[in-house]
């Protein structure tokens, strides 16, 4: 092979210099003038910044209540908690997911049941109705990179009704068949982390219709007292704590960031996307690379772009191709190890097998960068690596 089309993991020169970061926030003068303003109005914390916050969100996801909290995590507590999920109980969900959407059942001495996924990569229907008992009490779908999930065919497939929670930490401003997410699951969780669509910093949303579980999640933001510390004026100064919360509060400070950027996510999305079409076009050809799934009707929001590496086609196992493309300056990553096969979840009976179309997808994903702020020419710079990476890894593997 040419000394110049060595991948750097054998030795050539690197593709980048400067290390090309997976996800990353764009942050533009509008949002810094937002913060700089609430950080002038005198309200650090509550006030009338965090609702109407809240008011934009649920206007813009079409459902009836948004509470804003501290990260998606937390909301993902909320959600399954006002559910009244405890222990004993049983909550379906996928494996193809971070951990935090297995860790929120986890938490409340209820267990995590893992159902295999579908060809869309989240959960799939007929997987998780088998998965179902008389101990299941919520389902919890996980929109996979961004693309919401099927929660009407998931509904279809149930043996009985059940409430299902959308984990959409991935896919504020993606739709399936025209309905926004957030408008599809009983409760929908959002991340505003800054790898996300829009970013507070650290922060996450529940979206509900239901004003019962809105007033449920509401209270338990802060600590289950019966009222807020800016409803606390007056003669109105005495409160209650009528159940277990916690302080789950987003600052002012960030939900008028959230605000500001909320206000451009049709474009985000719109930019998202369009790199993701630009990937699809430039990675079609090189052999033993899977694009991402576009199922008819549903519109992804693009949180991340994940291919799939067919061993045996490109070359070489995703582990090295990991390893080569970083090598690069390609900040490539794994979205995600298969969650009940991590040790925390094998100490709770997770084993190989459980759900093997989700455990064989978990060895072959390799997530690439996309971010709205990154150039052309960076995206070039992640294609050029890889055709790099799997010719050396062909060239090797008839060799051998
Ligand atoms: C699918 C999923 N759910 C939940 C979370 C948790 O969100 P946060 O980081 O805001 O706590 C994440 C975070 O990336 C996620 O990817």
């Amino acid at each position: 092979m040419n000394p110049a089309d060595l991948p750097a993991i054998a030795g050539g020169v690197p593709v980048r210099t400067q290390p090309l970061a997976y996800g990353r926030h764009r942050m533009d003068e509008s949002d810094i003038a937002a913060v700089v303003a609430a950080l002038r109005s005198g309200t650090l914390t509550g006030g009338d910044g965090v609702s109407t916050f809240e008011h934009a969100l649920a206007a813009r996801c079409n459902a009836g209540h948004a509470v804003a909290v501290a990260n998606g995590s937390v909301a993902l507590d909320l959600a399954v908690g006002a559910l009244g999920v405890g222990p004993g109980d049983e909550v379906v969900t996928t494996p193809l997911t971070f951990v935090a959407t297995a860790n929120a059942v986890l938490r409340l001495g209820a267990s995590p049941i893992f159902a295999d996924i579908g060809d869309d990569r989240c959960l799939d229907p007929a997987s998780a109705a088998r998965a179902v008992t008389s101990r299941t009490k919520a389902l919890i779908t996980v929109d996979y990179s961004g693309l919401p999930a099927d929660i009407p065919a998931l509904r279809a497939a149930l043996p009985r009704p059940l409430p299902i929670i959308a984990d959409s930490a991935h896919s504020l401003g993606g739709s399936l068949h025209g309905h926004a997410v957030g408008s599809l699951a009983d409760i929908t969780t959002l991340s505003f982390h800054p790898v996300k669509q829009i970013t507070t910093g650290e922060g996450g949303a529940c979206l509900t219709d239901d004003p019962l579980l809105a007033d449920i999640i509401r209270r338990r933001r802060n600590h289950g007292m019966t009222s807020t510390a800016d409803e606390r004026t007056g003669a109105l100064w005495k409160y209650d704590v009528t159940t277990l919360g916690d302080n789950y509060r987003l600052t002012t400070m960030q939900a008028a960031l959230g605000a500001s950027q909320l206000r451009r996510l049709d474009d985000i999305v719109a930019e998202r996307g369009e790199l993701a079409d630009r990937y699809d076009a430039m990675l079609a050809g090189i052999p033993g690379v899977g694009l991402p799934p576009r199922p008819e009707g549903r519109r992804s929001a693009w949180h991340l772009y994940v291919i799939e590496i067919d061993p045996e086609a490109f070359g070489c196992a995703r582990d090295i191709v990991i390893d080569a493309l970083r090598a690069e300056g390609i900040e490539a990553t794994l979205h995600y190890p298969a969650v009940h096969l991590l040790s925390l979840y094998r100490e709770r009976g997770g084993v190989p097998g459980t759900a093997p179309r989700a455990e064989r997808l978990c060895e072959r994903l390799v997530t690439i960068p996309l971010y709205p702020t990154m150039t052309a020419a960076d995206q070039d710079d992640a294609v050029v690596a890889l055709h790099r990476i799997q010719t050396w890894a062909a060239a090797h593997a008839s060799a051998s």
